[in-house]
């Protein structure tokens, strides 16, 4: 679907229907907030008749759902029959098997097997290796004064740290990227787009023959990373299917990859904006990780996800039925009000910021240890190697994603510098 088709289908709904249909239309991508803060206070759990699902914007009901309700929704194969979708049945095949989409007791297993591939205490290894590969990245560009955030830092980062994470070649890291954009495409939105369709299962037949490639390699040659690691974890004698290795591989591949981009780009964006706040943070670089957690809750990289209903539940007096979907709207809930003082204010010091960027309770994200470490690196980075950081002047095009947000480039300019980092 194109960019001008969604702003028409978002007119044709009307502008005073409050829908998260509306972020079809470009100009409510590019500022969602103002939506949000109407559903917040108007219809804080509202059926949606565009989207067929509930939407829950509310701190304290997004935490109920995200808590209390299920995540296994992936359509069954006579499902998508039934709504003519059966042209995405290998896609939902391959998210079955994928943590993400799992309730209890699979979910439990699934989790415990893959957190024994990916310690916090791997995680505080790879710091220095992380900070290395940002100084790399910040090298090569230094001297010309002027980059692009996301094309030479937001999206190498996370590519050349996915791929070593789960141990295939750093060389590859670019097919990995485009695979995975693919994918996030289909799990951030929220419109089925059938021109879109061969494309998106020509890519699940090709990453699923790269991992499943990649998988007999390594019973001969191992590698260290999550791949191996999820090939031989085993709790109490129980271990992974080869399909359910390739599944979740691909989940953690597209979870590293896409949301960290996004919380480099729309961070640095957000410290352009807030140009006090920057300075706060290049006078006291101590602050450097309290402001990643801010940017996580002001411009969350990932803005809302789904569940369904586990039985007829009761939530903000309305009656939501058993099996019925519902969008829970974590950016929403990370801008209110009765949960986070002055929400519209960026403040890098802010404490107390129990955001829900990454999620809660048992689906919490899997990678944020990580996603920390890579953001806490690269703004201590850039605020002591990029001084007059500036935008370029142009205009700032979102990526098309309802619910993956991210700027599709952020040219900027600063003082050249020949020093060494
Ligand atoms: C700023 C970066 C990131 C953000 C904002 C983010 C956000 C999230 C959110 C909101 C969820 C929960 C989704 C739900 O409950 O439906 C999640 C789950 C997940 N994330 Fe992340 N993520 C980030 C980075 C990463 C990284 C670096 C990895 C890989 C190492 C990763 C892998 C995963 C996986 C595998 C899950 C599924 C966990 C489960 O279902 O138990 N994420 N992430």
């Amino acid at each position: 679907m194109s960019t001008s088709t969604n702003g028409a289908i978002s007119r044709s709904i009307g502008a005073s229907a409050l829908s998260l249909y509306h972020l079809l239309d470009p100009d409510v991508l590019a500022n969602p907030y103002p939506l949000f803060r109407r559903l917040r206070t108007e219809a804080p759990v509202q059926w949606d008749a565009f989207l067929h699902t509930w939407v829950v914007t509310r701190y304290v009901d997004v935490l109920e759902v995200l808590h209390t309700f299920s995540a296994d929704r992936t359509h069954t194969p006579e499902k998508l029959r039934s709504l003519g979708l059966s042209e995405i049945s290998p896609l939902a095949q391959l998210m079955v098997k994928q943590m993400l989409f799992m309730d209890p007791p699979a979910h439990t297993r699934l989790r415990s097997l893959a957190s024994q591939a990916f310690s916090p205490a791997r995680v505080a290894v790879l710091r220095s290796h992380i900070r290395e590969i940002v100084n790399r990245l910040l090298d090569s560009v230094q001297n010309n004064g002027q980059m692009d955030i996301i094309s030479d830092l937001g999206e190498p980062l996370p590519a050349i740290v996915t791929a070593e994470m789960l141990g295939v070649p750093p060389s590859d890291r670019q097919q990995l990227k485009a695979w995975s954009a693919d994918f996030a495409e289909m799990l951030g939105n929220f419109q089925h787009n059938p021109e879109h369709a061969p494309r998106m299962l020509r890519t699940v037949q090709d990453m699923t023959a790269y991992f499943r490639d990649t998988i007999r390699r390594q019973k001969d040659i191992p590698q260290d990373g999550l791949v191996h690691s999820l090939m031989t974890a085993e709790v109490n004698g129980d271990r992974l299917s080869e399909e359910e290795v390739v599944a979740n591989s691909i989940v953690t591949m597209v979870g590293g990859l896409e949301t960290t981009t996004n919380l480099i780009g729309n961070g640095v964006l957000t410290l352009l904006r807030n140009p006090q706040e920057l300075q706060r943070l290049r006078d006291d670089p101590s602050l450097v990780p309290s402001a990643v957690e801010e940017m996580l809750r002001y411009e969350s990289p990932s803005q809302h996800t789904g569940r369904l209903a586990p039985e007829d539940v009761e939530l903000g007096g309305k009656l939501i039925r058993k099996g019925q979907a519902v969008m829970a709207v974590m950016a929403a809930a990370n801008r209110d009000p009765e949960r986070f003082p002055d929400p519209d204010r960026f403040d890098v010091s802010r404490t107390e910021n129990r955001h829900l960027a990454f999620g809660y309770a048992a689906h919490f994200c899997f990678g944020a240890a990580l996603a920390r470490v890579e953001g806490q690196e690269v703004f201590e980075a850039i605020i002591r190697r990029l001084p007059d950081l500036q935008l370029q002047p142009g205009p700032l095009v979102w990526r098309n994603n309802l619910g993956l947000r991210g700027l599709t480039a952020l040219p900027v300019k600063f003082r050249a510098s020949h020093s060494a980092n």
